[in-house]
């Protein structure tokens, strides 16, 4: 059973909480407290899967004891919920918080915010894994791509257009501001998956003081890992997002279709970053293993890290609230089938569009290109349009070579 915490200053939420929440009482032990003392005396005697808090609260407040759990309890998801929306909160609670929502909030929202945060954790077997992803409050960028949004902020014509672009290219900052406007700060009706829009609802402005006031965006601090050449991922990243859009393009796939693949293509390979970025020996093992004894990288990631790259990534980006179709696409693009899902699906187009990528000379006949599964493709009735998917493939390539 799931261990949650819930904290507020006020008893009368607490009751409040205590009663929408008693049809769950099954599914969930909780535990409510009051103040953030009482909180992390709570975190200290038993194990708790996920923390929900409010923010305004005397002494500590919500994003002073999100730090703290952050810092003694790693593995533990973190949760705002708040009534003051305005920006300074958000602010102030972007680094240590998974995800906010917003006060009041019906039982069938928390409660499927707190069931998926909880389904989460079993994707992630490894409790070393799961610590160490749940502690990363950003993904690093490139330094390049750091430095022209930086400029690009710092100037008095900042462009929103000129913004969304970079933010579009980058695998850390497009997974931030999907973070941010994902959350129930912005109220909105339907999912955001593409970040130029995500980037153009914060605004400049937002934008400007999240990343020279509270640096939600990082830089990457560390070499490439042996075996992982970090420009080439964030090439690969960026080609198998353009991809998988084409894909689903070409079979005439919805816009919101398009805008999740491309996204969900961008994010595929985010937990190779964040091994590459705590684990750099181990994860040059493990590559080091995939080159000489010929395993598949996610057999050898399983075997010697406990979870694959796949998993490592879907598991950060739901914990951020990311939405449902690309965290299944990340977490699921080595191994399809393992989704129930039927047609275009940014899935399909993420996975096809990683294997092309990754074939080489791109001309292959499907049954020879190693990582699509043609089983999968075969049942969604889709097999006899791989050659072409192929040749949306080179057309990038040649336009790649050629830039
Ligand atoms: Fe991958
Ligand atoms: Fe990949």
């Amino acid at each position: 059973m799931k261990r949650i915490l819930f904290v507020d200053d006020e008893e009368n939420v607490l009751h409040g909480l205590r009663r929408m929440l008693h049809p769950f009482r099954k599914e969930w032990e909780m535990v409510f407290t009051i103040g953030s003392e009482a909180a992390l005396k709570a975190l200290a005697q038993t194990e708790f899967d996920v923390v929900v808090s409010d923010m305004r609260m005397p002494c500590m407040d919500g994003a002073q004891l999100l730090n703290e759990v952050k810092r003694r309890h790693p593995q533990v998801v973190r949760i705002i919920l708040s009534g003051h929306s305005e920006m300074e909160t958000i602010l102030r609670s972007v680094g240590p918080t998974h995800q906010y929502l917003a006060k009041p909030c019906d039982s069938e929202e928390l409660k499927k915010v707190i069931t998926r945060a909880c389904a989460l954790r079993d994707l992630l077997s490894e409790n070393a894994l799961r610590a160490l992803a749940s502690q990363m409050s950003s993904i690093p960028s490139l330094p390049q791509t750091y430095t022209e949004i930086v400029t690009e902020l710092q100037s008095p014509e900042a462009s929103i257009q000129r913004i969304g672009q970079i933010v579009s290219k980058d695998v850390g900052m497009a997974a931030k501001v999907l973070q941010l406007v994902n959350s129930a700060f912005f109220g909105l009706r339907h999912h955001v998956s593409d970040p130029a829009q995500a980037a153009s609802f914060l605004g400049v402005d937002t934008i400007k003081a999240l990343v020279l006031s509270v640096h939600v965006f990082s830089q990457l601090e560390f070499a490439d890992v042996e075996g992982l050449c970090l420009d080439t991922l964030w090439t690969h990243s960026a080609m198998t997002g353009a991809l998988a859009k084409k894909i689903i393009s070409e079979e005439d796939g919805s816009e919101q279709l398009r805008g999740d693949a491309l996204t969900a293509g961008l994010l595929h390979d985010t937990g190779k970053l964040i091994l590459a970025a705590n684990l750099p020996e181990r994860y040059a093992e493990v590559l080091s293993i995939v080159r000489d004894d010929g395993a598949s990288l996610c057999e050898a990631e399983r075997q010697h890290l406990g979870n694959t790259h796949a998993e490592v990534g879907a598991y950060l980006l739901g914990l951020w609230g990311l939405p449902d179709p690309i965290v299944e696409a990340v977490a699921f693009h080595h191994t399809p089938r393992g989704c129930l899902g039927e047609g275009l699906t940014p899935l399909m187009a993420v996975h096809v569009a990683n294997a092309l990528m990754h074939a080489p000379g791109h001309s292959a006949e499907a049954t020879d290109i190693p990582s699509l599964d043609v089983e999968y493709i075969t049942q969604l009735g889709l097999l006899d349009r791989v050659t072409t998917w192929q040749s949306l493939c080179s057309e990038m390539a040649e336009g790649a070579a050629a830039q």
